[in-house]
């Protein structure tokens, strides 16, 4: 027999127990990387600190984590700017700490996924210096969008488009004789130049990119800005007018473009050589056809959806929100998914009000969330129920915040680190308490450490949903059934028998008949608290 032969009746037992389909019910942990845990003392969360965290993730109970950006990144938007998509930035770590967390969440049955920002690179990417000291009309150009200014002699941008983060969304660069030259295309700050996604080099690069973590055991990719990385030359003379300036909405022509599903049929066709690999897009659509056009068996198996997260604590609000969401995949067959907060939104204890019931509504929402059929994204932090911090202006870093001119404060406000353990700042985060965005004192009450030991804290709230969710067959089934259910209220059941009810309103209410299996607050004369949810069976 020969060696080639051996190794064909070898069949490695992992391979044997391949799963394909995890991510279509998994619970995805995002992990802002500078925000969770700081290995190495500079105040700055990294990959270490990932490491070292793994065993509060299993006991947390979740299937996969999203690493926010970790590649190579002047960090102009923390890690958002990629300088080199196949380098760990050093103050994350490096190759070989990426591999060993790949190799160590996998032992304990954790996947790993990781961002990849295809829409724009970092202005201090080589191939970004290699277009500034080229032509115009050269090769090195062409992987941007580079354009002449409008006006008698160019000095004005091409179009009147704003960056997504205020201010212009073009830069007049120097030609080679110092004399000011062309403009480029950057939608976000001025430190992201927009990539051509006409462009061969481009797409030929993010596969080179796919394949280099593919191979290195990752198992799938977070897509930023998916909806956005089309850009028809026919647009780009155009000059956006009203309501089109609206961020990120369905009436900004420059996101969602028809040309946008062959950049996702392509990366697609990488991933199916990877079998048991996912991708989720961040598609801000809200259309629902629109939205379901990217989650096409050959385009991306997921799409982060905002409908939840987009709506108030109102049943009539949270209904829609669901049955949107639903309704947007179902046409094609998808997974539909689930978020309360991400990196770029107010954390959801603060949009429902702040305070108690702030907290109360977000233990409700949970139980909703893990109620619904699909996939679910929880926010590192969310489980401890931190709140938006309200930072001094001194200490805001968001490019949004100086980009705004100060109108806006930015996103600072959902990063703040996440406080692990002990009475002050910073927690058990760093070993230095020059964390790079302060921590609130009043955390002391909503570490890990004090939470674990807390049968009422939020960590057990998610702790135990997360388990009844894994072990009941009663959440089965990708059916969702209303119930009626009295004003204010909503209710609905799963194929497997699972009723899940939430109260809105301001009263307690009789629950829906069936055993209780669990509740977010506790049972007033039998009945569902305000600001309350419930799972029964
Ligand atoms: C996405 C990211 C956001 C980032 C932007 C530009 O929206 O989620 O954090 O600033 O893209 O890359």
């Amino acid at each position: 027999m020969s060696y080639l032969a051996d190794l064909a009746v070898v069949t490695d037992p992992k391979e044997q127990a391949l799963d394909t389909t995890w991510w279509k019910d998994a619970i995805f942990y995002q992990i802002y990387p500078r925000s969770f845990s700081d290995s190495n003392g500079d105040g700055v969360g990294d990959l270490g600190g990932v490491r070292d965290r793994l065993g509060y993730l299993e006991l947390l109970g979740v299937d996969a984590i999203w690493l926010s950006p970790v590649m190579k990144s002047p960090m102009a938007d923390h890690g958002y700017d990629v300088s080199d998509p196949r380098a760990i930035d050093p103050l994350f770590g490096d190759l070989d700490v990426m591999d060993a967390l790949i190799e160590e969440a996998h032992g304990r049955d954790i996947k790993v996924t990781m961002d990849l920002v295809p829409n724009h690179t970092s202005d201090q990417h080589p191939w970004f210096a290699a277009a500034l000291a080229s032509a115009p009309g050269s090769p090195e150009r062409a992987r941007y969008i580079f354009r002449d200014g409008s006006g008698p002699d160019g000095s004005q941008p091409p179009n009147n488009w704003p960056s997504i983060f205020g201010g212009p969304a073009w830069t007049r660069v120097d030609s080679a004789d110092g004399s000011p030259g062309q403009w480029y295309l950057h939608i976000f700050a001025q430190e992201q130049p927009d990539l051509n996604w006409d462009n061969a080099e481009v797409v030929e690069d993010l596969t080179t990119t796919l394949r280099f973590w593919l191979d290195r055991g990752i198992d799938g990719f977070r897509i930023d800005v998916a909806h956005g990385m089309a850009k028809p030359a026919e647009l780009l003379d155009m000059n956006l007018e009203g309501n089109a300036l609206m961020k990120n909405d369905d009436d900004d022509p420059r996101f969602d473009n028809d040309a946008v599903h062959e950049i996702h049929r392509g990366i697609r066709k990488v991933m199916d050589e990877y079998p048991g690999t996912t991708t989720i897009g961040e598609i801000w659509v809200q259309d629902n056809a629109r939205f379901g056009d990217y989650i096409r068996p050959d385009e991306l198996h997921l799409g982060f959806n905002f409908r939840l997260a987009e709506a108030d604590f109102d049943a009539a609000a949270i209904r829609d929100a669901v049955t949107n969401s639903l309704d947007a995949v179902e046409r094609v067959d998808g997974t539909p998914t689930w978020a309360l907060s991400n990196h770029d939104i107010a954390r959801e204890v603060t949009r429902y009000g702040g305070g108690d019931r702030g907290t109360q509504r977000a233990r409700a929402m949970i139980l909703l969330e893990l109620a619904l059929p699909g996939t679910v994204f929880v926010y590192n932090g969310a489980e401890l129920g931190l709140p938006n911090v309200d930072l001094p202006d001194d200490v805001l870093q968001d490019p949004v915040w100086e980009r705004s001119g100060h109108a806006e404060r930015g996103r600072d406000g959902c990063r703040v680190p996440v406080p692990w353990e002990g009475t002050e700042p910073p927690f058990g985060f760093s070993s230095s308490t020059r964390t790079w965005l302060p921590m609130p004192p009043e955390w002391a009450s909503r570490t890990v450490e004090a939470q674990l030991e807390d049968v009422d804290s939020m960590l057990s709230l998610y702790r135990a949903a997360i388990e009844l969710r894994a072990l009941r067959p009663e959440f089965s089934g990708t059916e969702v059934d209303w119930y009626g259910s009295p004003p204010g209220c909503l209710a609905f059941r799963r194929r497997g028998g699972l009723i899940c009810a939430l109260n809105a309103t301001d009263v307690p209410i009789p629950l829906p008949p069936g055993e209780l299996l669990m509740a977010s607050a506790p049972l007033v004369d039998g009945q569902l608290p305000a600001d309350a949810a419930a799972w029964l069976v």
